[in-house]
């Protein structure tokens, strides 16, 4: 999305600096070598590599990681295979729900999370809620985040609601991937009897001790995130938790709806009833797609979002994969964010490029390379220092790539962020990365109009 006008588009600029003002300011040598690298895009010049230690080592804001859609669909087939073995559903009081807990409970475990069973009866029948705390955190700041795991008794709840349950996992195990270490204490939960009415959620909000309560920071909810007939719903709760949703949105480019089917219809309710701030995502169940929703996210208009809500056809068919993949993704957004997950960089060896890489307007990428030998082993977490001078930064998408050829994204595009250059540190998990050979900065512009180039950039590990 551009303005075709080159001075319209610099309007939300910092007022009085001119738009070409850092090419301007540049030292002749320095923009010389962008010129030349602009001839050969891809082909760097030998790195300058200087092997020094780190000076400061202020703590950087984890980027939160891509959760792997392949993932979240193999939880989705174990939901269907626990139901399949157990008559076909993972209902409440029916013994799909309690495999369902056991499969859920058992990765968590592996993982290093301290899992708890909560037990409640209703209609007659025993109910589980799984709890699962990610040790560490401020235990007076407790970030939650919450799926229903039941069925209904007609299926086995694939997109209702294996999809959230899934995301939830995957994002949990991504925790423990990273072993983050938030400001925040996290805690996941996975809820029985929502079908029954919020059964579950609401025993468990009704059997914390009002202190704890109010320990409660946030509770997010993801029920149904993978509707076939998908819409990209957010609840108007919290402002905070809601801006982070819609904030992952509008990076992807992709705009949301506040929610709206049905307020209080999931287990965010008893956790806002006692004040606890809510948010969430929802992709729609049984309200039709108007043509003005089937025209902005695609898909079909007069139809149901879910046609399979709560019916014997919500199977794995039964999932739109853009959907549950950004879901999924944004979950793990939230998480980060909001728990404000930090970690202090890593210190060490120092690998930079300082040549200049022109990056081609709304053009192919083109990468920066650092050569590193004589170490031994992996290097499971690197510091990269970015330093692009662009005129409109929400064009560049960035990534780093390992020896091993696997890209790792430090920023994405964003057609609202209009402000220069990005000069950031990002501290990037990379933990099947051998530490010997080539590292590249790889560095795309996505839209025309606004251009710029890979000023320097810096390895440390
Ligand atoms: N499980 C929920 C229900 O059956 C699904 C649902 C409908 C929902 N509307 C919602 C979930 C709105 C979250 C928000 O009621
Ligand atoms: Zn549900
Ligand atoms: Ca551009």
């Amino acid at each position: 999305m551009k303005l075709s006008v080159p001075g319209v588009r610099r309007i939300s600029a910092i007022p009085g600096i001119p738009a070409i003002s850092a090419r301007v300011a540049l030292p002749v040598g320095l923009a010389l070598a962008g010129l030349v690298a602009a001839t050969a895009p891809s082909a760097t010049a030998a790195p300058v590599t200087s092997l020094r230690p780190v000076q400061s080592a202020s703590a950087a804001v984890l980027a939160a990681p891509d959760i792997p859609l392949a993932n979240v669909k193999a939880h989705l087939t174990q939901f269907s295979s626990i139901a399949a073995a157990n008559g076909g559903n993972r209902a409440h009081g029916r013994a799909g729900y309690l495999a369902s807990v056991n499969y859920v409970k058992g990765k968590l475990d592996a993982a290093g999370f301290t899992t708890t069973v909560q037990q409640f009866t209703s209609s007659g029948a025993t109910g589980y809620n799984l709890i699962a705390d990610w040790p560490g955190g401020d235990p007076n700041q407790v970030l939650m985040s919450g799926s229903h795991l039941d069925s209904v008794t007609s299926g086995a709840g694939i997109n209702d609601n294996g999809s959230g349950s899934a995301a939830i996992l995957e994002t949990a195990l991504a925790v423990s991937r990273a072993q983050l270490q938030p400001a925040k204490h996290l805690r996941f939960a996975w809820w029985g009897a929502e079908e029954l009415g919020l059964v579950g959620s609401r025993y468990y909000v009704n059997n914390l001790p009002t202190a704890d309560r109010a320990k409660i920071s946030g509770y997010l909810n993801f029920d149904m995130i993978g509707s076939p007939n998908a819409g990209y719903f957010v609840y108007d709760d919290d402002p905070t938790i809601e801006q982070t949703f819609k904030d992952y949105y509008a990076g992807l480019g992709v705009s949301t709806e506040i929610e709206t089917e049905g307020d209080g219809r999931s287990d965010h309710a008893p956790f806002k009833n006692v004040g606890v701030p809510v948010g969430g995502l929802f992709s729609g169940a049984d309200y039709i797609k108007t043509a003005a929703q089937a025209q902005k996210w695609g898909g079909t208009s007069g139809q149901a979002f879910d046609r399979c809500y709560h019916s014997s056809c919500d199977s794995t068919a039964n999932i739109n994969d853009t959907a549950l993949d950004r879901n999924s993704d944004a979950v793990a957004h939230a998480v980060w964010t909001l728990s404000a997950a930090s970690v202090p960089p890593p210190t060490g060896t120092v690998y930079e490029n300082l040549t200049d890489v022109t990056i081609p307007d709304n053009g192919a990428a083109v990468t920066s390379s650092v050569t590193v030998s004589g170490r031994t082993g992996g290097a499971p977490l690197v510091r990269v220092d970015v330093d692009i001078k662009h005129t409109w930064r929400g064009d560049v998408v960035i990534d780093l790539v390992g020896p091993s050829g696997t890209a790792y994204r430090l920023k994405n595009s964003s057609s609202s962020d209009s402000a220069d250059n990005v000069i950031a540190t990002y501290t990037v998990n990379t933990p099947t990365e051998t530490a010997n050979g080539v590292w590249r900065l790889r560095v795309q512009d996505v839209a025309a109009q606004d251009t710029g180039y890979i000023n320097s950039w810096r390895l440390t590990f």
